[in-house]
């Protein structure tokens, strides 16, 4: 008898789903950033993959994400002081980063790349690394630690936002943006003849969603990601953003 209440209650606890209450959560996030997080311009609406895995999650987990634009400096800093209760913004998972914060399990696992323009296609990874060729990233960015290991600090220019990055690259004032390879997708695409991912695969990051250190929701959200892995979900909007 004793065993079967043991039993049952076991039972009872591993069903029992992550609930938060219909909690409405705040999310931060540097809105400049396709496919992850943009400000759809007829609507105003922030969209994008971030914001569709959110509120996959949400759904499993009962609660609601409102996705505020913040600037990326700054960003974990608002976190960290309780600003905001959640930052989703296509941010990577390091060592140094986890210092300070939680993150949740990878969401996504990207490789990063450099958007070159067509016309200087062919230019290797080589060229980059033993000429004088220069690279930009946006500022306190996986991007540009990778930017600073390839090319020196010297050859790096850092801007505050990707778009910056990108307009920089256009006007020919950089050589080549390096950025994480999805989003390098999503500018490739939107700048079709002009601009092309044409060096891809290089170090791999895992994105994660962050939370303040301690925070009791990191649970809840890797139950919630576990399920929208399993009911076919995720696959679905990376099928949408990425065709894949
Ligand atoms: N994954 C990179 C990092 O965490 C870049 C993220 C940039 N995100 C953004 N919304 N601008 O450092």
């Amino acid at each position: 008898f004793i065993a079967a209440t043991v039993f049952g209650t076991m039972m009872i606890a591993g069903a029992q789903a992550a609930d938060l209450g219909g909690q409405v959560l705040k999310i931060g996030s540097d809105t400049t950033y396709p496919p992850m997080e943009t400000v759809d311009e007829k609507t105003g609406e922030i969209v994008g993959f971030d914001v569709d895995i959110m509120d996959a999650i949400c759904a499993k987990i009962n609660c609601k994400a409102e996705f505020v634009t913040t600037a990326w400096d700054g960003i974990f800093a608002a976190l960290v002081q309780g600003e905001f209760d959640v930052v989703m913004s296509g941010v990577s998972i390091t060592d140094e980063r986890k210092k300070t914060m939680d993150f949740s399990d990878p969401y996504l696992v990207v490789s990063q790349a450099i958007l070159l323009r067509v016309e200087d296609e062919g230019t290797s990874l080589d060229a980059f690394q033993n000429g004088s060729k220069t690279l930009a990233a946006q500022t306190g960015t996986t991007n540009a630690q990778l930017a600073e290991k390839l090319v020196t600090r010297d050859n790096t220019r850092l801007y505050d936002t990707f778009a910056a990055a990108i307009l920089a690259l256009q006007n020919a004032d950089v050589d080549g943006v390096i950025i994480d390879g999805t989003s390098a997708h999503a500018y490739e695409q939107e700048f079709a003849g002009e601009l092309t991912a044409a060096i891809k695969g290089l170090e791999s990051d895992p994105l994660g969603i962050v939370f303040q250190k301690g925070s009791p929701m990191v649970d809840a959200f890797n139950e919630g990601l576990e399920q929208i892995k399993a009911d076919g979900t995720w696959d679905a909007l990376v099928a949408k953003y990425w065709g894949v």
